[in-house]
């Protein structure tokens, strides 16, 4: 059976074209992890392991910061590894809830959800953010949900802001390609990034999902869990956009985008249920990578065929 061994063949070669290592951190990034000194902030970064980087540090802002909530934040004695060469992941792993990177100044980036699976940056249900972009957990963690544009980011061309746990850095969206504006999301994929000169990055953007939309690579530390399993029938993150949780039970009640994203087309409701949810993202499923399609279909086939041999 000559045929099935190249079908195993090609199967294999597909295995290994979807686990390409990428670099991760370069040492010119590395050295951008640095505080002031002025507030309690703290940040390092441990190289001596071949591989992971192991970033510590205390989460609190190199900052002032406001009490916008009851919390406060306080040291939240991180020390996450970070894979030196990160794999990039076939399936898309949704960000969770509590931190999914960190900036180079060592404070917690979250996804754009609030409790309840809603927008926290804009809309009904936004959160109030001190004059910083941040705010603190009831457990102390203090977090940015959208681009630390007032005490972080300096809108300096192709600025680094952090790294998100799957080891690609996070960039800011003044980016040297692009002169007359800010990166935007309709420049990005659905996990938020692209590749420059060959290598991946994500972007914090103005528009959602801000920072992240899934995990373009594999988290190395189980510090993050991770729902890889990005599928609506088993939870309600949405397969078809961003990876993330669109709508709290793949529904929402009402039209604006804080009832579920992407926001319905205009005069339309936000789908009433999850059935209606795949025929409702479905019609831009297109948006899913190319490539990813094309892996599947790839692989779909040879099973199909081994089996029939
Ligand atoms: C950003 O600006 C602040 C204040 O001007 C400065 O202290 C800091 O070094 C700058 N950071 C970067 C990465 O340029
Ligand atoms: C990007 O940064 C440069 C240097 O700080 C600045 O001159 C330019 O106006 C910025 N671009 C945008 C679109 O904000
Ligand atoms: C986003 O970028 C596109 C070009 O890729 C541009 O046409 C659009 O106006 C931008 N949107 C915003 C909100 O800046
Ligand atoms: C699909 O994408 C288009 C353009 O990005 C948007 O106008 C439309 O509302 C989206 N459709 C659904 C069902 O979300």
């Amino acid at each position: 059976m000559p045929y099935k061994s190249i079908f195993t063949g090609l199967l294999s070669l597909v295995f290994v074209i979807d686990f390409i290592n990428t670099t991760g951190l370069t040492s010119q990034e590395i050295a951008k992890f640095q505080v002031s000194g002025n507030y309690e902030a703290s940040v390092s970064v441990d190289s001596s392991n071949s591989e992971y980087y192991v970033i510590s540090a205390s989460g609190i802002p190199d900052h002032a910061w406001e009490e916008v909530n009851p919390n406060t934040p306080s040291n939240q004695n991180y020390n996450i590894k970070i894979p030196k060469t990160p794999t990039v992941a076939t399936t898309k792993a949704c960000v969770p809830f509590g931190k999914i990177g960190l900036t180079r100044t060592g404070v917690a980036i979250y996804n754009p959800l609030a409790a309840g699976s809603v927008n926290a940056v804009e809309g009904d249900s936004s959160e109030t953010f001190d004059s910083c972009d941040g705010h603190a957990s009831p457990d102390g963690a203090y977090h940015y949900h959208e681009i630390p544009n007032s005490c972080l980011y300096n809108n300096t061309v192709d600025e680094l802001i952090g790294v998100a746990f799957d080891g690609f850095p996070i960039y800011g969206p003044n980016v040297s390609d692009i002169s007359d504006r800010w990166i935007n999301s309709t420049d990005l994929d659905s996990c938020h990034g692209r590749e420059v000169s060959g290598e991946y990055r994500y972007h914090v953007t103005e528009q959602w999902p801000y920072f992240l939309g899934c995990y373009h690579g594999t988290v190395y530390d189980d510090v993050v869990t991770v729902t890889y399993d990005c599928d609506l029938s088993s939870n309600d993150w949405n397969q078809w956009l961003y990876y993330l949780c669109e709508c709290p039970e793949g529904t929402g009640t009402g039209t604006t985008n804080t009832d579920c994203h992407p926001p319905p087309p205009p005069g339309q409701q936000c789908p009433s249920s999850i059935s209606n949810v795949n025929s409702y993202y479905n019609s831009n499923a297109s948006l899913l990578s190319p490539l990813t399609s094309f892996y599947s279909i790839v692989l779909l086939l040879s099973a199909i065929i081994l089996e029939y041999m």
